[in-house]
């Protein structure tokens, strides 16, 4: 598996070309395509449902795409989210009374787990689950809105996690999420990080997908 994968966050695409947009991406070298969905409750911002993802895999995209659930509650959506092509599901652990069966909800459905943590949101919420996580989302801005600035204090968030990851034998992936560029993304992937969800540093970049994605990863070292 690639070391760094770059996770385009279509939160900031623009919805009138959704499919041509994420092709674009992918064919510029994005590796994974990230869903925002949000309910307008959890986060105040409401986005796409598990529609807009059939209407995408009946399109033609064949890319992995790695479903953020913001939203309160999660069950009935993994489901449908599942059966809708999704890859990869994470949900914000507030949002399900029961943590452990919602992932193993995720797994039964066939797709890869994720826990996502806002930005102060603690890491306690790992310690009886981590061992079924494929994946833990670590949140940089506040949910609900792209285009935010990397909340500094998360650097110190990303060691700790990633200490956590290494005392585990299981293979976890690390994906951060929020205010990543090209002038910071450096900085995050010598923490470890494996996935960088970028929304705004893509589809809001003056440059070509092409040339925006090559610089991209070209300033991780
Ligand atoms: C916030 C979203 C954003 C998005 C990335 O709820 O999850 O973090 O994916 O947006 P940018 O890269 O524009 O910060
Ligand atoms: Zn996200």
């Amino acid at each position: 598996m690639k070391k760094f994968l770059i996770a385009a966050s279509i939160l900031s695409a623009n919805f009138a070309f959704l499919g041509k947009e994420i092709s674009n991406v992918i064919k510029s070298g994005a590796d994974i395509i990230h869903f925002d969905v949000m309910d307008n409750h959890y986060v105040p911002n409401l986005t796409i449902g598990p529609s807009v993802l059939k209407s995408l895999r009946d399109y033609g995209i064949k890319s992995i795409i790695d479903i953020h659930l913001m939203t309160n509650p999660v069950d009935n959506l993994i489901v449908d989210f599942a059966n809708a092509g999704a890859d990869i599901i994470s949900f914000h652990p507030e949002n399900s009374l029961h943590i452990d069966r919602s992932i193993s909800l995720i797994k039964e459905y066939g797709c890869k787990a994720g826990l996502a943590f806002n930005p102060s949101t603690s890491l306690n919420y790992l310690d009886y689950i981590i061992n079924k996580l494929d994946i833990i989302l670590i949140m940089s801005v506040n949910p609900g809105f792209g285009g935010q600035k990397f909340i500094s204090y998360i650097f110190n968030k990303i060691r700790k996690v990633k200490k956590i990851i290494n005392k585990n034998q299981k293979t976890i992936l690390l994906e951060v999420d929020g205010g990543i560029n090209i002038n910071n993304i450096n900085q995050i992937a010598v923490l470890g990080v494996n996935i960088f969800v970028m929304g705004s540093a893509i589809f809001k970049s003056s440059l070509s997908y092409n040339k925006t994605i090559k610089n991209i990863k070209n300033s991780i070292k």
